[in-house]
C-alpha cells in the first residue's frame, strides 16, 4: 500500500483534477485504489459528482477520532459514478482543523485512521487544500509520498522552494516521506514562457520533474462539471491521453523506488 499526497500551497493548478485523473489511470491499470477528500472544499467530492453532504465523511470519522471514539473510514467509502472509491469532505473539516490544535498526537491522527483500514489498497491518494494546515499536515504525515502539481507560469521554482522547507520540517514527523515529483499542468509547448519554465525546472530538479506534461485541455474541466473522470468522460481526448501518460510514468517511478 502507497500512500500519496497531492499537496501544493497554490490554488487552480490541477491539483484536484491531477489526483481524479491520475486515480481513475491506476484503476484503469487494475490497480485498487482509495481517494480520500481531505480539503474542507470539497472540489474533489463535487468534481466526482457528489453533490450533497454524505451522513459519513471524513469529518465525521475525524471527529469521533479526536473524541476518541471507534472512527471507522471504511464506513465513509462510497463509488462515485465513475466507479472510484472515495471517502468525501464535508465543509466542517475546516472547524475540525481548528480542533485539532489541542488534541494530543494532532499531527497524526489520519495516519491512526489508516491503520484501521480493513481493506487495504494498492494506492490511497489524498487531496489537501492549499494551505499547511494541520489537514494538509496530517495527510503528509500518514504518506509515503509528495506529488506536486504546478502551473508553468511565473517563478513557480519559488512556490516549489518554499514547499520543500515545509517538507523538510514534516520529515521530522515522518522521515520517509518523500517528493515523488513535479507535475506541470496546463503546459502549452507553443509558448515560449512554459517551455522555459520546463527548462529552469528541469535543470533545478532534474528527475524529479515528470517527463510527461498536462496540456491545457477544456475536457478536463468538462468532465468535472460531468461528475466523471476524464476516461469515463472522453476518453480520446488530450486530457486522456495524457493522464494516461502520467498513469504510466508515475507508476514507473513508483517501482523505481
Ligand atoms: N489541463 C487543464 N486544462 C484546462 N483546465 C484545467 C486543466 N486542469 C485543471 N483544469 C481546471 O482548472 C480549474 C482548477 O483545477 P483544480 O484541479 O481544481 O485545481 P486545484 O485543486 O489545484 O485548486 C478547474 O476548473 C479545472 O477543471
Ligand atoms: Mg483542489
Amino acid at each position: 500500500m502507497s500512500i500519496i499526497s497531492i499537496a501544493s500551497q497554490k490554488g487552480g493548478v490541477a491539483k484536484t483534477t491531477t489526483l481524479i485523473n491520475l486515480g481513475a489511470g491506476l484503476q484503469k491499470k487494475g490497480k485498487s485504489v482509495l481517494l480520500i477528500d481531505a480539503d474542507p472544499q470539497g472540489s474533489m467530492t463535487e468534481a466526482l459528482g457528489i453533490l450533497e453532504e454524505q451522513e459519513k465523511n471524513l469529518f465525521t470519522e475525524l471527529s469521533k477520532e479526536i473524541r476518541g471514539e471507534n472512527s471507522n473510514l471504511s464506513d465513509a467509502i462510497i463509488t462515485t459514478a465513475s466507479g472510484l472509491q472515495l471517502v468525501p469532505s464535508s465543509l466542517e473539516l475546516a472547524w475540525a482543523e481548528l480542533e485539532l490544535v489541542s488534541v494530543y498526537g494532532r499531527e497524526q491522527i489520519f495516519t491512526w485512521m489508516l491503520d484501521k483500514l480493513e481493506t487495504k489498497y494498492d494506492f490511497i491518494l489524498f487531496d489537501c487544500p492549499p494551505s499547511v494546515g494541520l489537514l494538509t499536515v496530517n495527510a503528509l504525515v500518514s504518506s509515503d509520498y509528495i506529488l506536486m502539481p504546478i502551473q508553468a507560469e511565473f517563478l513557480p521554482q519559488k512556490a516549489v522552494r518554499i514547499f520543500m522547507h515545509h517538507l523538510k520540517t514534516i520529515k521530522k514527523l515522518n522521515k520517509d516521506l518523500e517528493l515523488l515529483g513535479i507535475v506541470l499542468t496546463k503546459y502549452d509547448h507553443h509558448k515560449t514562457m512554459n517551455r522555459d519554465i520546463r527548462q529552469k525546472l528541469q535543470d533545478e530538479f532534474g528527475n524529479k520533474l515528470f517527463h510527461t506534461t498536462i496540456r491545457n485541455n477544456i475536457q478536463l474541466a468538462k468532465a468535472q462539471q460531468a461528475g466523471l473522470d476524464i476516461f469515463n468522460y472522453n476518453k480520446r481526448s488530450n486530457g486522456a491521453e495524457d493522464y494516461e501518460d502520467l498513469t504510466n510514468e508515475f507508476l514507473v517511478k513508483m517501482k523505481a523506488g
